[in-house]
């Protein structure tokens, strides 16, 4: 499983790409816009910091818009994949994209059969949303398995990148149905590495250590 950082921030990324383990990054425009920086630029930074993919939005919403910006966007970095939303004008826009070569993340994926159609229409990665679907009372994590059945069933290359990850059982049960990438905020990270018992364990080795060598 790789992991990606769901944030704008150049300061986390830079922490999480000191650990060697960050695989990319994906950024939304609620994320970008609390970095307040020029977005071009914003998305420059990040891609120097990771070589990575880097999810980058658009925020057109018509087919010809979308593919104006997301051409554009493309031009910043070669690690740029330009995220489209699962709406029918962003289905066409993957799908000229990718005829293209253009690297895509469909984004705003709450459903198997939208997950499917992004997968026909070429889309590199789709991003099921599983904590917004647990917070209305649905299992996001069902929504990964079916995803998951589906495109091993007909080969689909599309990668699933499960978004909306809110704390680390998310990326546990993730990891376990085989989902490609995990993609989540500073905050997860941290919480996969920490354990009381892997910290107490370290200070008795420590001051067992330290005691012996007086
Ligand atoms: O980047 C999209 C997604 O991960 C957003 O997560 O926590 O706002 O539902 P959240």
């Amino acid at each position: 499983m790789r992991f990606f950082l769901d944030t704008a921030s150049v300061t986390e990324i830079r922490e999480a790409a000191s650990m060697g383990i960050l695989d990319g990054v994906t950024t939304n425009p609620s994320l970008v816009a609390k970095e307040k920086k020029d977005f071009r630029q914003l998305l420059a930074e990040i891609c120097a910091v990771t070589t990575g993919p880097v999810s980058a939005e658009v925020t057109a919403v018509t087919c010809p818009e979308m593919l104006a910006e997301g051409r554009s966007l493309a031009k910043i970095a070669p690690n740029i994949v330009v995220k489209i939303p699962l709406i029918k004008e962003g289905i066409k826009a993957c799908k000229t994209l990718h005829d293209e070569g253009i690297a895509t993340n469909v984004t705003l994926c709450f459903s198997a059969n939208q997950a499917l159609l992004a997968a026909r229409a070429g889309a590199t990665y789709i991003s099921p949303f599983i904590g917004r679907l647990d917070d209305i009372s649905t299992d996001g994590m069902q929504l990964i398995r079916d995803i998951r059945t589906i495109y091993d069933n007909y080969s689909f290359p599309t990668q699933i990148l499960v978004a909306s990850i809110r704390h680390p059982i998310h990326v546990l049960d993730a990891a376990k149905i085989g989902a490609d990438v995990a993609t989540m905020p500073f905050k997860v990270f941290d919480q996969m590495i920490a354990h009381p018992l892997t910290d107490a364990g370290l200070k008795k080795f420590l001051d067992d250590w330290k005691a012996s060598q007086k």
